[in-house]
């Protein structure tokens, strides 16, 4: 991949995080103090600091040394750094201003244009590569605190599914033996991808599409998570030891459902995350997710090596 297209790359996801958050600014750039979100102000300026961090302030060749160079903004490293900087401390740091920090990520991915325009080595396509997914991490998180936070949706533009479409339903899924992970030849991957090795997959079905909100929502209202008959036998025993289910609520008027319990957030984080992810297309997934339904990279793949 040329720095052009790496280029190209870090700026769609760029444009994709503004829409995010253009309008989170004046009285949401802080927001309430839960513990599934962030300030606003700080993961925006996380986000320009994360790249950086690895595009830019990097003074080695070693693509393992930890020496870096200064950041645009002064005590960057204490403010951003989400492996330091406690996440409950977020909301009182001396952060620039919403507006100082949009033109910092700005001045940040003009920077690395730059710099890769003149010097892209695998390690710079690496690391453009590692950001412009952790922008997009992190553009997944502003939907789920936008959901969370009861703000309207985005301005971004999401494809219709087309109703009645040979999607719905399960996919019989033969099982097999798969390489999981990816392979050392691989563009690029993360740690927790290497490398690829041999399992064996049972056969198993899958639901072609995600489970929506509404769905979800009516599941839970049709006592879904009372039902026996509802339940393979390991996953009755999960729920009764996860005992979180019991306090999902549904707001009036609306298919949302709010699960306080732990492990019930993270489910809906999943549906959340599959209503967009199966909504817009992936363009750097490997799998037609349209096609899929799912598009969580690695299973999409799976799936589709194992038809
Ligand atoms: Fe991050």
């Amino acid at each position: 991949m040329t720095s052009a297209a790496l280029a190209t790359e870090l700026r769609e996801a760029r444009e994709r995080m503004l829409i995010l958050v253009r309008d989170l600014g004046g009285a949401r750039e802080f927001g309430p103090r839960l513990a599934i979100v962030n300030p606003p102000r700080w993961e925006v300026g996380h986000v320009g600091w994360f790249q950086e961090y690895w595009c830019l302030r990097r003074l080695d060749e070693d693509r393992f040394s930890a020496a870096r160079g200064e950041s645009i903004v002064p005590e960057a490293d204490r403010l951003y750094n989400s492996a330091t900087v406690p996440h409950a401390t977020r909301w009182t740091l001396p952060l620039p201003e919403f507006d100082a920090t949009l033109r910092y990520c700005e001045e940040v991915r003009r920077r690395t244009e730059d710099r890769l325009a003149a010097r892209c080595s695998s390690d710079d396509a690496y690391f453009a590569r590692l950001a412009v997914r952790h922008e997009d991490m992190h553009a997944e998180a502003f939907h789920y605190t936008r959901q969370t936070l009861g703000y309207e949706a985005p301005a971004l533009e999401v494809p219709e599914h087309p109703i009645g479409d040979l999607r719905a339903g399960d996919a019989e899924i033969a099982g097999g033996p798969l390489e999981l992970g990816e392979a050392p030849s691989a563009v690029f991957a993360f740690d927790n991808e290497k490398w690829a090795h041999p399992v064996r997959v049972r056969p198993f079905r899958l639901s072609r599409v995600a489970v929506s909100n509404a769905e979800f929502a009516a599941f839970v209202q049709a006592d879904g998570y009372r039902r026996r008959e509802l339940w393979c036998e390991s996953g009755w025993r999960w729920l009764a030891s996860a005992d979180a289910f019991s306090d999902c609520a549904i707001a009036s008027g609306s298919s949302q459902v709010n699960t306080p319990g732990a492990r019930s957030r993270a489910l809906l984080f999943c549906v959340t995350r599959w209503d967009h992810r199966c909504c817009v297309p992936d363009r750097r997934c490997g799998v037609d997710d349209r096609a899929m339904g799912w598009c969580s990279r690695e299973l999409g793949r799976m799936v589709a090596r194992l038809r």
